[in-house]
Parts: structure tokens; C-alpha cells; sequence
């Protein structure tokens, strides 16, 4: 389950071994919500306000931050930094297009901008110099358009030149169409684009899969040093069991490894992760005939039979790498340089 109404933008940073810097920040906007409170050695801003659903947010090599207005389009944002007090001098227009709604990102090179609607994803030539586009689109993938789960989060490789990670979630909470792989639905799939010829890719024929049977993974990322795809999942709703109500505390959500764009095959490449028929147990002691179910465990939704039942999920689907609690809604997913952190932030359902 996923909506998301928010006007503003607060900005964490991460710092060891300077105090808040907020508190000493007199012109800084104030929030009309509850200030965020942080862990040690974070401290948090809020910088822009008066947005537009705004989805998706990256800098680009001069320090200009892109924002994704979902039916709107993007818009930059440049600031004024005060000795760590950061305010924003000045919101300019990049892109008019009320069909983008959350995928952005940035070449390698900083001067190929990516973003997304449900159907297509598109680039435009950038100039870091003014942060605007300097040219028009050109559609890179198309043949993505399915109801419910719109939006096709973009993932651009720091190690493998112009391939490009495009998440695309299912039609509906149960959406068998899945079941088919030649549907495209609840995929995550990588396109290496040339830089010479025209890219026009269709997601369904085109492209390698990196993991299918993925519900709603809304966050995709690349981890810096292995170059190891990983995503996080928004898992359904109103599951049962032999008849039981589960859905409370089932299934979990999920984190996901998808193997790397390098060439080297493992063996969660392109594998099905289990939806719409296994999903992640997480209140094992609420799923009547559990068996040895632990928490991360696939199980499946409905009543077990003589085919499809646990022993098939546990060994013919992928197991998430972390399992999250029931309905968190993970949205996003970023790694620290080193690789060895990574921050997700939780939207929240039921
Ligand atoms: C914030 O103010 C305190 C007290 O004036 C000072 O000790 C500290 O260095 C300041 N922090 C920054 C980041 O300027
Ligand atoms: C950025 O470029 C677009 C397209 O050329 C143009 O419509 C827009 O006005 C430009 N924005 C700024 C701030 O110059
Ligand atoms: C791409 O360009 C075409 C032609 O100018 C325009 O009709 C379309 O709305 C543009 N799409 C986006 C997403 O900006
Ligand atoms: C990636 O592109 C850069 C710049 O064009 C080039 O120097 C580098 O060799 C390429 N790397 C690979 C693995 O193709
Ligand atoms: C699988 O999906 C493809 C693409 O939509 C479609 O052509 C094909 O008929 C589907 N197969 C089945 C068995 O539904
Ligand atoms: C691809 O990356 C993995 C993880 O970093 C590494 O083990 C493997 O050797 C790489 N393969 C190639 C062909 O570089
Ligand atoms: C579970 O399904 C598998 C095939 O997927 C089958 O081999 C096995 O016998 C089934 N187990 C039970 C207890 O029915
Ligand atoms: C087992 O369950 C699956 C899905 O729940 C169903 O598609 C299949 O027809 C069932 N098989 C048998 C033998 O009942
Ligand atoms: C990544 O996170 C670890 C654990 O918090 C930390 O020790 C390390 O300094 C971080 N690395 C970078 C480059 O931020």
C-alpha cells in the first residue's frame, strides 16, 4: 500500500563528529509537524518547502538538488550554505510533464538526466553548469503501463557504464498476471543503453531480468564497492492462511539481493522471488500449520496442496535477505560509500 502526500523536504546528514548543526541555525525553515528527532551524530534540516509530491531527490555535481514532483514534473533547488545552515535561494523549473511520478536519476558523466512515468522511462541531455536540461526527451523504455503500483523507480550504475535498473511493480494487490513472466509485471529488470545508437527498449521483450515475482520495490540501489543490486519491498495485504486472518502481522517486507551487472551470474539472478504465491513469514506464530516457518521464511498465502505449498517456496523462491515488519513500506534504499550501512526510510500502511 503506498500513497504519499508531503510538501516538504528535510535533508539528514550524517556527521561524527560535529554537534547539531540545526540548533544553530537562526533563518532555517521550521516545520509545521513535530521537528524529527535523530540519532547521534545526525542532524537534520528541514530546507524546502511549498513542493508538489515530490518523490525522488538527487543532487547533481554542483550541489543542485533535483526533485521529482509526481504529475508535475521536476524542479531544481539551489541553495545557500551559512557555515552548515542551509537554506534555498531559488526553486527553478527543469521539466513540465505531470506524467513523471518518481523515477529520477543521473549519468555517471552528470550530464544525462533519467526520469519515469507508469509507461516509460525517458533521458534528457543535462548541464550540471545550470542544472536544467538542455535538449528534449527521448524514450528509453516504454511498454510499462499496468494500474495500481505506478511508479518505476530508475537505478543508474556507478559501476557499470549506461545500465540503467528499472523496478516495476504489480497491478494489484494480487496481481496473478505475474504468474506469467512474459507479463512484465512485479519485475526488476537492467538495460544496457548505447550511447551511439538510439535506445528504444520495450520492458517486457527487452532488457535481463535481475529478479521477478517482486510485489512493489519501490527502492532499488547498487552497492558501491561489490556493485550488488539490492531492493526493498512493499509486501500485500489481506493475507490468509487455511481461512485465517493473518494480515495484521504478515507478510513481512522485504530487502532483496539481485546479483550483480557485471556479467557474473549467481544464483538469485533473475530468479522468482515469490509473489503472488510465497511471501515472507514474519508473526510466525500466527500462521496456522507453520510447520518450521522462521521469520523470513517463505510460505504460501491460501492452503498448502499436493504442488504448491511451503517445501516449493522455500526451495523454488528466493528468501529476502532482511525481512521488515509487516506493512513498514519501504520506499527507498542508499548505502553509505564504504557499503557497509545503508538507510531505508519506512513510509508506514496499515
Ligand atoms: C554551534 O554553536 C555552539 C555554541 O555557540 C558552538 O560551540 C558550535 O561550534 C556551533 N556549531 C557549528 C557547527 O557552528
Ligand atoms: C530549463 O529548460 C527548460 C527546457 O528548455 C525551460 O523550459 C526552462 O525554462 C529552463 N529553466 C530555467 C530555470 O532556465
Ligand atoms: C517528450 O517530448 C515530447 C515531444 O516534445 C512531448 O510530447 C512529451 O510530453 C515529452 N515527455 C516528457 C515526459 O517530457
Ligand atoms: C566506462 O566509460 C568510461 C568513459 O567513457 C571509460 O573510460 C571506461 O573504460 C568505461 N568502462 C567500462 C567498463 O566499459
Ligand atoms: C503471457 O504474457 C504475454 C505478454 O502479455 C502474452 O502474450 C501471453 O499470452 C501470456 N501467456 C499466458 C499463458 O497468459
Ligand atoms: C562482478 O562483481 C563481483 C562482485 O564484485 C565479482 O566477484 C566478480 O568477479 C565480477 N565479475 C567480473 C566479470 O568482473
Ligand atoms: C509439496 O510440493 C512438492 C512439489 O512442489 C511436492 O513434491 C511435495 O510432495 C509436496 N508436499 C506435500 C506434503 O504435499
Ligand atoms: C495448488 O494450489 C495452487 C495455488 O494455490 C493451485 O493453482 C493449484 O491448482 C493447486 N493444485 C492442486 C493439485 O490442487
Ligand atoms: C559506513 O558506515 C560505517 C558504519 O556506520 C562507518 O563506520 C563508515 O565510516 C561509513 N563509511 C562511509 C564512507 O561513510
Amino acid at each position: 500500500m503506498l500513497s504519499f502526500l508531503s510538501i516538504s523536504i528535510a535533508v539528514v546528514v550524517a556527521v561524527s563528529t560535529v554537534p547539531t548543526l540545526a540548533a544553530n541555525c537562526t533563518d532555517a525553515l521550521t516545520p509545521k509537524y513535530a521537528f524529527p528527532s535523530v540519532a547521534q551524530g545526525y542532524s537534520a534540516q528541514l530546507v524546502a518547502t511549498g513542493l508538489t509530491k515530490p518523490r525522488s531527490i538527487l543532487f547533481d555535481k554542483n550541489g543542485h538538488l533535483l526533485v521529482v514532483q509526481q504529475g508535475d514534473g521536476v524542479v531544481s533547488i539551489k541553495f545557500n550554505d551559512n557555515n552548515g545552515c542551509i537554506s534555498s535561494s531559488q526553486v527553478s523549473r527543469v521539466i513540465n510533464s505531470q506524467e513523471l511520478n518518481h523515477g529520477l536519476a543521473l549519468s555517471t558523466d552528470g550530464q544525462t538526466l533519467f526520469a519515469s512515468s507508469t509507461e516509460a522511462a525517458y533521458s534528457w541531455p543535462f548541464d550540471p553548469a545550470s542544472g536544467n536540461v538542455s535538449g528534449k526527451n527521448k524514450t528509453i523504455v516504454s511498454g510499462m503501463s499496468n494500474g495500481d503500483h505506478t511508479t518505476r523507480t530508475l537505478q543508474l550504475s556507478q559501476k557499470q557504464n549506461l545500465t540503467l535498473v528499472i523496478s516495476r511493480g504489480s497491478d494489484s494487490n494480487i496481481d496473478m498476471a505475474t504468474l506469467n513472466v512474459s507479463s512484465g509485471h512485479s519485475q526488476i529488470k537492467s538495460f544496457v543503453m548505447d550511447s551511439v545508437r538510439r535506445n528504444s527498449f520495450d520492458f517486457n521483450k527487452d532488457g535481463s531480468l535481475l529478479g521477478w515475482g517482486l510485489r512493489n520495490s519501490v527502492g532499488v540501489a547498487e552497492e558501491p564497492l561489490t556493485g550488488g543490486i539490492y531492493s526493498v519491498e512493499n509486501s500485500a495485504d489481506d493475507i490468509q492462511r487455511d481461512g485465517k486472518d493473518i494480515h495484521t502481522d504478515n507478510p513481512g517486507e522485504e530487502m532483496n539481493f539481485h546479483g550483480y551487472l557485471n556479467g557474473t551470474k549467481v544464483a538469485q539472478q533473475g530468479a522468482n522471488y515469490g509473489y503472488p504465491t510465497c511471501f515472507a513469514a514474519w508473526n510466525v506464530d500466527d500462521i496456522p500449520n507453520k510447520g518450521d516457518l522462521k521469520v523470513g521464511d517463505q510460505f504460501v498465502s491460501g492452503t498448502q496442496n499436493s504442488t504448491i505449498n511451503d517445501t516449493f517456496c522455500a526451495s523454488q523462491r528466493v528468501s529476502p535477505r532482511l525481512t521488515f515488519q509487516a506493512h513498514m513500506a519501504p520506499l527507498d534504499l542508499k548505502f553509505n560509500a564504504s557499503g557497509t550501512e545503508a538507510w531505508i526510510p519506512f513510509h508506514g500502511s496499515w
